[in-house]
């Protein structure tokens, strides 16, 4: 038998993770209960997972609102909300409930029938909205997944186009892990290795009309784009961009879809990011905040083409269970009861000002860009000697100082509070920062 990587056997270490979970709390831990401490974590997380995220030393155990506690009781402020996951903030008391009634109720039941909660969900997400129908999944890639097929799927079955079944992206792009996601994804350092990538896939560079112009043809099933490029670092579509891509995609035939995975749910201060481009895309996908932290996420799609779905083109075993859309449906009804949109906009608004405020203060800041709580901050790149990463380095300081914030790039800080952050947590995080931004870029 190979040896473990350090001192614990795995059954000592199955045990001890048992022990903690299943031990009352004793008055001392309070309402964190019991926890192995952060060491521990770390050391078991390195012995059993697969190795295929950095993570910071700190493990969360518990959230409320714009805060999260870690293993060892430390608090802190979450401007990153699990990127852009926790939008109501965590253990908002409408999602606690509507999951623990449904957990009691029903937890999954099979799309070979009918789903009273997938239904009203449906009809909350696509009222008001240009899209006629919808189709859940668990995530944001297989929500592009779905979106690449069903625009394939659309030219054949629908248009028959045997020939049109290009998807065109954006260099730079997010669209997931999955490999047609990693393909649709403009960024060949998801790609490498990996190869070989299915085909059909073309990209042109963000915010290029003429090259746009150039790449989509009668060969083309759809375009696919962020409003906001958000792994890309929190680059914004110009509002010529995102026209033009609708006029060009109507002009030969193609499909307009938004990946809003990161963008929807009210992020950007509307419902959803293309409200601000007065442009109606043919499909957008959504996940992150949909489930409020549980997985699900969803395609939506005008009438004409999720036609194009008919039984057995497409499926998911827990796509739309009961769980998730109970979740999800709380997310969708507390967004609007509460005001969330606008008060993204407002409070994002602010939070950009304050931003901008602290940017005055400090030459190395480049630009503050975005909209609504979807902010990033650019940083020049640092000459000389020192660390040529300064965001990752900014970010690393405001963990320390207690802020979850996350460097999307060497120099792209990314701010993604919870829709529901007031003015004195901005103020706060902001203090955070400054002090890190000192620290760091002198
Ligand atoms: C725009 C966008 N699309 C797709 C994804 C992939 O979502 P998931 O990780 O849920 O598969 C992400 C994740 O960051 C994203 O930001």
């Amino acid at each position: 038998m190979t040896a473990l990587p350090c001192g614990a056997s795995r059954a000592t270490a199955t045990s001890e993770a048992t022990t903690a979970m299943s031990r009352a709390p004793s008055k001392a831990e309070g309402a964190f209960g019991a926890h192995l401490a952060t060491d521990r974590i770390a050391e078991l997380s390195r012995m059993y997972l697969m190795n295929t995220y950095s993570r910071a030393s700190i493990a969360p155990v518990r959230g409320s609102g714009t805060r999260l506690w870690d293993a060892d009781g430390r608090e802190y402020l979450d401007f990153l909300s699990g990127i852009a996951v926790c939008a109501l903030g965590h253990s908002h008391p409408a999602v606690v409930s509507a999951v623990q009634k449904q957990v009691a109720m029903l937890l999954h039941c099979s799309n070979l029938y009918l789903i009273e909660g997938q239904a009203l969900l449906a009809k909350a997400l696509l009222d008001g909205s240009p899209f006629g129908k919808a189709f859940f999944c668990n995530s944001g890639a297989e929500a592009n997944e779905a979106a690449i097929k069903l625009a394939r799927k659309y030219a054949r079955a629908v248009r028959h186009e045997e020939e049109r079944y290009e998807i065109v992206t954006a260099l730079n792009s997010f669209h997931g892990r999955t490999l047609a996601t990693i393909t649709a994804t403009g960024q060949p350092k998801y790609q490498k290795g990996f190869e070989p990538l299915p085909p059909g896939f073309r990209y042109v560079p963000f915010n290029d009309v003429p090259a746009l112009d150039r790449a989509v043809s009668d060969r083309t099933a759809a375009v696919l784009l962020e409003a906001i490029q958000g792994e890309g670092g929190v680059h914004v579509a110009d509002e010529a961009y995102l026209k033009r891509a609708r006029q060009v995609c109507d002009e030969r035939g193609a499909l307009l879809i938004l990946d809003e995975v990161q963008t929807g749910m009210g992020r950007t201060g509307k419902m959803f990011a293309f409200e601000h481009y007065g442009i109606e895309p043919d499909a957008i996908t959504l996940a992150k905040a949909l489930g409020g932290g549980v997985p699900i996420g969803a395609l939506l799609a005008k009438d004409e083409v999720a036609a194009a779905f008919t039984p057995g083109t497409h499926a998911s075993t827990f796509g739309g269970n009961p769980l998730a859309c109970a979740a999800a449906l709380a997310v969708v009804e507390t967004i609007r009861a509460e005001g969330l949109v606008e008060r993204a906009a407002e409070v994002g608004r602010y939070f950009a000002e304050a931003l901008r405020a602290l940017a005055s203060r400090f030459p190395q800041v480049a630009e503050v860009r975005g909209k609504g709580l979807m902010i990033g901050m650019e940083l020049r790149p640092r000459e000389g000697h020192g660390s040529e990463a300064p965001a990752r380095a900014v970010a690393a300081a405001c963990l320390g100082g207690g802020l979850l914030v996350n460097a999307v790039s060497d120099t792209t800080l990314r701010f993604l509070p919870p829709l529901v952050v007031s003015q004195a947590d901005i103020d706060e995080a902001v203090a955070i920062l400054e002090k890190a931004m000192a620290g760091v870029l002198g």
